[in-house]
C-alpha cells in the first residue's frame, strides 16, 4: 500500500528498499500512500481509541502489523495555551506546542520510533547519523532501547552539553568532527552509501518523517480537528517543517480537517539559507558556508530537506523569516519566566520569530497561532546559566539569607 516516491522525477521504490537517493534524478524521498486504501483501513480501526501519541497514528503509517515497536512513549505532549505570552505580543489565541515533553527531550523522538522500528525490520544492526545534538541523543536511545550498534558524528565543541551527555551515556560511538554539521552529513551520506550494513537515520531517512508528521495530526486532533491559523516552526535541517505539512496535507485529504495552517519557518540570521530563498522568490538555495549561530541546533548551512520546507511554506502560503541571537535568547527568557517551560535556544526561535513578524504586520494579531519549541531547556545549561542573574552565595546564618532577601527583622513583641 505504501511505497517510497522521489520528491522530484517521481520514481517510485518499494517501501522495503534500502534507499536514501532517487537512483534518477539523486533528490530525496518520501512515504506515499493509496488514499483510499488508507480511508478502508481507517474505517476499520480503533485508532482513535488509543491515547494522542506517535504510534497512535500506526495506521498512517509504513510499518508492517507484525513489526515489534521500538517505543519509549513518544508523542502527546503539551499544546499549551500561552495567554501571558500572547498578551506579550498582542496575541489572542497563541499555543505552545511543547516538544522537549519527549522522552530525550526533543521533537527528533516521534522519528526516531518509527525510523529505528523500520530498522529492525529492515534487519539492519548499526545505525548511524549526523547531528547538531538532538539527533544523536534521540537515535542513541532508541538504538539502546533496540540493541543495535549506534555511532553519531557530532561537530566538534558545537553540541550542548546536555545532549553529549545523552549520547554518550546510552553507549554510543560517538565521533566529533572537527567541521560542522553539513561536512558531518557529508560523511556519514557517503559511510551509508559505501557499507551497506550502515542504516542511515538523519531526517533524510523518509521513515523519520513519517514519525514525525504525527505532530502535525496531533495539533489538529488537540484543537478538535479545527486546525490553527499558522504553525511556527524553527528550521535546520529543514526536515520537521516537512514532516508537519506533510501531515497536515494527509489529514486534509482524508477530510478530518477542512483548512490548512500557514508553515511559517524561522531560522538564526546566520544560518538562514532557507529564509533567502522564500524571500528572494528563488527555487534553490545558496548554501552558506560557515554557519553562526548560539543556537547550535540549527547551525546548519546547506539544510538537505530545503526543497520539502520551501514547498511546504509556498503551498501553504506561510513565510520565513530570520531572528537574531539576541532575539532568540531574549524570547527563550520570557518563555520560562512568563509561561513556566523551558526550551533550548533553537527551540526559542519560534518565539522569537513571532514577535517579528507581528511587529512587521505579517501575522495579524486575531491569528490562531501555534508556536513549535522543539527541545528542552536543560539539553544546553551553558546558555541559560550565562544569560541568568547569577546565584547569591550566603552564610548558613538565617539573618544572613534576609539580609539577602532585603527583609528586616520584625520585633518581637512578648505577651504579658
Ligand atoms: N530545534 C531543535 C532543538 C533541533 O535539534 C533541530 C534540529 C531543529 C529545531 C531543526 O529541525 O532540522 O528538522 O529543521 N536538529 C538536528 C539534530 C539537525 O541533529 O539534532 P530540522
Amino acid at each position: 500500500m505504501a511505497y517510497q516516491e522521489c520528491i522530484n522525477c517521481k520514481t517510485q521504490y518499494n517501501v522495503d528498499e534500502i534507499i536514501y537517493f532517487c537512483k534518477k534524478c539523486g533528490d530525496i524521498l518520501e512515504v506515499k500512500f493509496d488514499f483510499e486504501e488508507l480511508s478502508l483501513k481507517l474505517k476499520d480501526s480503533d485508532w482513535k481509541k488509543i491515547p494522542l501519541s506517535v504510534w497512535r497514528y500506526r495506521d498512517f503509517m509504513p510499518i508492517h502489523e507484525a513489526s515489534p515497536k521500538v517505543t519509549l512513549n513518544e508523542g502527546g505532549t503539551g499544546l499549551h495555551l500561552s495567554q501571558r505570552l500572547g498578551e506579550s505580543v498582542g496575541l489572542k489565541h497563541l499555543y505552545v506546542k511543547n516538544e522537549g515533553e519527549n522522552p530525550t527531550g526533543s521533537f527528533k523522538d516521534r522519528g526516531m520510533t518509527v525510523g529505528v522500528t523500520k530498522a529492525l525490520e529492515l534487519g539492519a544492526r548499526h545505525v548511524i547519523c549526523a547531528s547538531t545534538g538532538n539527533t544523536s541523543a534521540s537515535l542513541a536511545a532508541y538504538a539502546a532501547r533496540a540493541g543495535l550498534n549506534c555511532t553519531v558524528l557530532i561537530p566538534s565543541g558545537k553540541i550542548a552539553y546536555g545532549k553529549l551527555a545523552q549520547a554518550m551515556i546510552h553507549g554510543a560511538k560517538v565521533l566529533q568532527v572537527r567541521g560542522n554539521f553539513d561536512q558531518a552529513l557529508e560523511f556519514v551520506l557517503k559511510l551509508a552509501e559505501k557499507h551497506k550494513s550502515i542504516y542511515l537515520l538523519n531526517s533524510i531517512n523518509p521513515f523519520r518523517i513519517e514519525g514525525q508528521k504525527s505532530l502535525g495530526y496531533e495539533i489538529c486532533e488537540q484543537l478538535n480537528n479545527d486546525p490553527p491559523d499558522r504553525i511556527i516552526v524553527p528550521v535546520g535541517n529543514a526536515g520537521n517543517i516537512s514532516a508537519i505539512w506533510k501531515g497536515l496535507t494527509e489529514f486534509h485529504r482524508l477530510g478530518f480537517i477542512k483548512t490548512l495552517p500557514k508553515m511559517t519557518g524561522i531560522q538564526a540570521s546566520g544560518s538562514a539559507p532557507i529564509v533567502q530563498a522564500i524571500k528572494t522568490s528563488s527555487d534553490k538555495i545558496i548554501p552558506i558556508e560557515k554557519p553562526e549561530t548560539v543556537a547550535t541546533a540549527i547551525r546548519i548551512g546547506a539544510p538537505v530537506s530545503w526543497r520539502k520546507a520551501i514547498t511546504a511554506i509556498r503551498d501553504s502560503h506561510g513565510t520565513a523569516e530570520t531572528v537574531t541571537d539576541e532575539e532568540i535568547l531574549d524570547a527563550q527568557k520570557t518563555l520560562a519566566r512568563i509561561e513556566g517551560i523551558f526550551v533550548e535556544p533553537a527551540s526559542a526561535s519560534s518565539i522569537a520569530g513571532l514577535k517579528k513578524l507581528i511587529n512587521n504586520g505579517v501575522v495579524d494579531k486575531d491569528e490562531r497561532v501555534v508556536c513549535i519549541t522543539t527541545g528542552h531547556g536543560l539539553k544546553d545549561p551553558d546558555t541559560a546559566i550565562k544569560q541568568s542573574e547569577k546565584p547569591i552565595e550566603v552564610d548558613a546564618d538565617i539573618s544572613a539569607i534576609e539580609n539577602a532577601l532585603g527583609l528586616k527583622t520584625p520585633r518581637i513583641i512578648l505577651a504579658r
